[in-house]
């Protein structure tokens, strides 16, 4: 089976929130003086694919559904459906379809509001789906959005999703955009190890679940 799926690998590694003393200085973020260590042993999964953004032609895959007849103004919302292929070419082999909503949430640069689903139907992930909710700033060469959970084999899904625009048509809008998904995604049932959160303890000391 020549996969969207590049590989899947078990991960252990530990994630410390080690704080100096607390910090805030009048910003808005702060540094904590109690650390979080986190204990996690959970399956890497990493996906690759390309959407198609089609807004030309007799069948397009996005219409809008609200906002101003201009393309990329604030308050612009979208409802798209698709496709999800291997390849960079629409009519490489189709994986699955990338069906929800993206809109235009700024006022003085250009980032969507990408609310969508990834549905699979290809391969073991065929039925299976992951969500993103994120911040997409279009005009970035990489853009960095978080999985948010996912059904089927993706149930507690979370990571996250990087896009690159591989091609776009200035006068239609029409773009394909490469995704590449990595984190704890599931898949074989490996999503169902819970997380251990242990509070406070140094490197190295017993650990105690706190659930
Ligand atoms: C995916 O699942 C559906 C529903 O079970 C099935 O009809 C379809 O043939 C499957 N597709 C592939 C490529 O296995």
């Amino acid at each position: 089976m020549a996969s969207f799926l590049s590989y899947t690998l078990i991960s252990f590694y530990f994630i410390l929130f080690l704080a100096l003393a607390g910090n805030s200085n009048g910003s808005y973020s702060e540094e904590l003086s109690e650390g979080i260590v986190m204990k996690q042993t959970e399956k890497t999964t990493h996906l690759h694919f390309y959407f198609h953004d089609i807004l030309s032609g007799n069948d397009p895959s996005v219409i809008r559904i609200a906002g101003t007849p201009d393309y990329s103004s604030f308050g612009d919302t979208y409802v798209i459906d698709d496709a999800l292929t291997e390849g960079p070419d629409p009519t490489s082999k189709l994986i699955g379809r990338a069906q929800g909503m993206y809109a235009v949430a700024t006022q003085h640069e250009m980032a969507l509001l990408m609310v969508i689903n990834y549905a699979f139907i290809e391969g073991e992930y065929n039925g299976s789906s992951i969500s993103i909710l994120g911040r997409n700033l279009v005009m970035n060469d990489e853009r960095d959005m978080p999985i948010v959970g996912g059904s089927g084999l993706f149930r507690f899904a979370r990571g996250y999703a990087l896009a690159h625009t591989a091609w776009f048509d200035v006068k239609t809008g029409d773009a394909t955009v490469e995704y590449n998904v990595e984190g704890a995604l599931g898949g074989n049932g490996a999503a169902a190890e819970m997380v251990d959160l242990t509070f406070a303890l140094p490197p190295g000391a017993t650990t105690e679940s706190c659930n």
